[in-house]
């Protein structure tokens, strides 16, 4: 029986997920590390998951919609072999066989999509051209954009600071290389941060940074 984790979306939540054990799935080969789920085994859920080296997942059908990045590895399935950096979207009531020949390891999102949002999404993040960002030192490349829901990837150059700013309809992170930082604190690469809906911060970036950043979906 699982019980509930980090599903109160009125709480901050930050946790560096390298910290975080790996668990075993129902499926041989193929850990995750849970950042946020509801009980069910099939409901909705955040979690890093990690395929060894020639695991298959069973053929399924996304009852609520998938979304994931690949972190490192390459992720197969039947339409396509993704690379580190690839962002894809597999709709509600699609489906798919994933493997994996080397391994790799995903940031997945499930049971979170709006069944109208039917767009098959696959970017690959290494070759999709940055789009200036409101502050010097700051690159945005944009992902996906739906209802109030927002997804892009942003790079923050050395010494880049942010204004200060509230999150509507709330904000995740990832922070996908470098180190992110606020007033709050400094989050390694790794680093999964949610904030509520009305929360603020003033980000900025020493070292630099990428990020993942979904707003507007809490
Ligand atoms: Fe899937
Ligand atoms: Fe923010």
């Amino acid at each position: 029986m699982t019980r509930d984790l980090n599903m109160d979306f009125s709480k901050k939540v930050v946790i560096n997920t390298n910290t975080v054990e790996w668990a075993a799935s129902p499926l041989a080969g193929v850990q995750r590390r849970m950042l946020d789920r509801d009980g069910a085994e099939s409901g909705r859920a955040t979690s890093i998951v990690r395929f060894d080296p020639g695991s298959y997942f069973t053929p399924h059908v996304h009852g609520g919609g998938e979304e994931f990045i690949v972190l490192d590895g390459v992720f197969s399935d039947e339409h396509g072999d993704f690379p580190p950096g690839t962002y894809v979207r597999n709709p509600v009531g699609s489906e798919h066989q994933p493997s994996s020949k080397q391994g790799c390891t995903i940031f997945v999102k499930l049971w979170q999509m709006d069944e109208t949002d039917q767009d098959f999404v696959r970017i690959d993040t290494g070759s999709k051209p940055w789009a200036p960002g409101l502050v010097e030192g700051l690159s945005v490349m944009p992902l996906h954009q739906f209802g109030t829901e927002h997804v892009a990837l942003v790079n923050w150059q050395p010494g880049t600071v942010f204004q200060r700013h509230a999150h509507m309809g709330g904000e995740e992170i990832l922070v996908l290389e470098g180190t992110f930082e606020d007033e709050h604190g400094s989050y390694p690469k790794g680093t999964w941060i949610r904030s509520p809906s009305g929360s603020t911060h003033k980000p900025f970036s020493r070292e630099g940074c990428t990020i993942y950043v979904k707003t507007g979906h809490l």
